[in-house]
């Protein structure tokens, strides 16, 4: 399987819940390199263009504050196959039909607030990382 490149974004309420450590031991446990990090305070701008493709879904509004509500961590996560690897263990959106282990189910809340963000493809991945770091911020291992 090829190497591939994901963006993660740790969500305010996983912040605020002080799981970040046992959030990037998951992917640290399965294969998953963390090869670029930060925390950062979304503005709203920078939210709005983050989720621009939602924008007009009736609940843009409201994930937009949510984004912005705390800080986030935004990491790049490399590894075999890391976009599928990196949501399996996500879980599904909303947390009440993520599967046992995954990371939604053991830490959101609910499908506004629900831990984690993962990239969809390699493509999205791809426009993802550029979105929020520099090239000469990621550090392949
Ligand atoms: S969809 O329906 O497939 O386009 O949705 P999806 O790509 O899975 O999720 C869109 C992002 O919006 C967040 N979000 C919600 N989705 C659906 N319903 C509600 N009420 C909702 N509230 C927020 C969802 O978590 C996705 O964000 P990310 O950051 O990609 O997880």
């Amino acid at each position: 399987m090829a190497i591939e490149r994901t963006l993660s974004i740790v969500k305010p309420d996983a912040v605020a819940k002080n799981v970040v450590g046992e959030i990037y031991s998951r992917f640290e446990k399965n294969g998953l390199q963390i090869v670029a990090a930060k925390m950062v305070q979304l503005s709203q701008e920078k939210a709005e263009g983050f989720y621009a493709e939602h924008k007009e879904r009736p609940f843009f509004p409201a994930l937009v504050e949510f984004m912005t509500s705390g800080p986030v961590c935004v990491q790049v996560l490399e590894g075999e196959g890391a976009v599928l690897k990196n949501r399996d263990l996500m879980g599904a959106t909303n947390p009440a039909e993520a599967d046992a282990g995954t990371i939604r189910a053991d830490f959101a809340s609910s499908i506004d607030a629900n831990a984690v963000h993962g990239s969809d493809a390699v493509e999205s991945a791809a426009r993802e990382i550029a979105y929020f770091f520099a090239e000469d911020e990621i550090c392949p291992r």
